[in-house]
């Protein structure tokens, strides 16, 4: 059974909403203001979000205090995020006392926990709308609730829909994100993702290609296809190295990345998709979470180490330049010296360009919550600085084999510190500093690699 998509009506009438809305500020033009945490999901639901507001008549600010409507966009993953939402919402108070009038909603994964946003609501009486991430494409309905007065909880159970055909403000720039899959099935014991996401429901290919046409008019020329497992894509049995390879046909698009990878859907056919479409950037984030083989098993990530390392092998023998990044967490419930052990060895066997590590963080109503032998936050925290110091040596060192080589940088900005240079990245995602001015902002320049600086490198253009 294919995934339900929300019926056409349903988007009519938030356009209806957003029409009626826009007459009730007669002509005005408020400001929003939303804070995002999390993911790149995160980031492009709140472009969704945004969409709508602007589609209102709302005008975008970064000051807080000068907002007409404030939104928070959460994330759960760790506790930590957890945390500082709570107490960034907490001075909305003072906020709220100046400007009465003001709006304020959170919204995203942290409050598709139904207790966590129990518990927000009752906490903080000046929020206005609370909402789950099944809600976004009836947000217009909802804000229409709160101007007549009401406060709105909206958090659905159901396992996910598909909305297509909203507004979308993308963020100022070359690059952005196009979604292709929702939800994720995988259960990885440690993550909450699939009890906030629903399960895993792919878009439609020619929907996807429709956005990436639309995104490559309005002048991107970089994309990244999104979804919790992109490996996982399956339109009616088109799978992802298919869709990339028919993504990679549209004109004007220059560059294609894609994220998330699981290691366990990772085909040799996705790499030879990667390999010979020439716009599918030379990097991969491909997390590993642990180098234990016994870790990986309670954490039910379904490949071991050994066939990890066999990725990585027909990776780097078929995509020419491959960078591999990767996330990695310590402390996880009866993990070892031995175990830390294991991973450190993988992060210098495998030689990450980049690898974003965590300290193990309890996520009530997961399996891993519930296991014996969970780890003391001191030994975490000290384990966590031994995997950093190691990523660190391993990452410097990786740079120095760039000198000398070719290659081509998408010019992103400029870098004020020490002396200031452009910058922008290779395909494989490597910073480059090259001098030069801001009219090369949003172009492509051939460079050759010179040297490196702040963890990143140095090179001169040659064309
Ligand atoms: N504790 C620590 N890190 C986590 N991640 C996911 N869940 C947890 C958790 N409970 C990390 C994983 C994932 C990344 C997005 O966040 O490494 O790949
Ligand atoms: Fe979480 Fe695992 Fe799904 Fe990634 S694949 S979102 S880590 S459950």
């Amino acid at each position: 059974m294919g995934p339900k998509f929300v019926e056409k009506e349903i988007i009519e009438e938030s356009y209806a909403a957003i029409e009626r809305l826009r007459e009730r500020l007669c002509g005005a033009h408020p400001y929003y203001f939303i804070e995002t945490y999390g993911c790149q999901m995160n980031e492009h639901d709140s472009e969704k979000l945004a969409g709508m507001l602007e589609a209102i008549g709302y005008r975008r600010t970064d000051d807080r205090t000068k907002a007409d409507f404030i939104l928070f966009n959460t994330c759960c993953i760790r506790e930590h995020a957890e945390k500082r939402t709570f107490g960034n919402v907490g001075f909305i108070k003072e906020i709220k006392a100046q400007n009465p009038a003001l709006i304020t909603a959170v919204c995203g994964c942290m409050m598709q926990q139904k207790e966590v946003a129990k518990r927000l609501a009752a906490r903080f009486p000046f929020v206005d709308m609370i909402f789950g991430t099944n809600e976004l494409h009836i947000f217009p309905q909802l804000l229409e609730k709160v101007m007549d007065g009401g406060r709105i909880f909206e958090i659905k159970d159901i396992e996910g829909e598909i909305a297509e055909g909203l507004p979308i403000k993308r963020s100022e720039g070359f690059s952005t994100f196009v979604n292709i899959m929702y939800g994720c099935n995988n259960f990885c014991s440690y993550c909450i993702v699939p009890y906030v996401r629903g399960r895993e429901r792919s878009r439609r290919a020619e929907d996807i290609i429709d956005e990436v046409r639309c995104v490559v008019r309005e002048g991107f020329t970089e994309v990244t296809l999104l979804g919790q497992n992109v490996n996982s894509y399956n339109d009616n049995g088109m799978r992802f190295p298919e869709l990339l390879r028919r993504v990679n046909e549209v004109e004007g698009l220059k560059r294609l990345r894609f994220m998330t990878s699981h290691p366990k859907d990772l085909s040799h056919e996705l790499v030879m998709a990667m390999a010979e479409c020439d716009k599918v950037c030379e990097h991969i984030h491909l997390p590993v979470q642990s180098g234990s083989n016994r870790i990986l098993k309670l954490m039910n990530r379904r490949y071991t180490r050994e066939h990890y390392l066999e990725l990585v092998r027909d990776l780097r023998e078929n995509v020419k330049g491959v960078e591999i990044t990767t996330d990695i967490i310590v402390g996880f419930p009866t993990e070892t010296e031995e175990d830390l052990e294991d991973t450190l060895s993988l992060v210098l066997e495998v030689g990450f360009s980049a690898a974003y590590s965590f300290a193990y963080s309890v996520r009530e109503g997961t399996k891993a919550a519930a296991m014996d032998g969970q780890i003391p936050e001191e030994v975490k925290k000290e384990r966590l600085a031994r995997l950093n110091a190691v990523i660190m040596s391993s990452v410097n060192g990786a740079n120095d084999k760039y000198i000398g080589r070719e290659g081509e940088i998408l010019i992103e900005g400029r870098d004020l510190r020490g002396e200031p240079m452009m910058f922008g990245k290779l395909g494989s995602l490597k910073m480059v500093y090259v001098n030069g001015d801001e009219s090369m902002i949003g172009k492509y320049y051939k460079v050759r690699i010179t040297g490196t600086r702040f963890n990143s490198l140095v090179g001169e253009i040659i064309e």
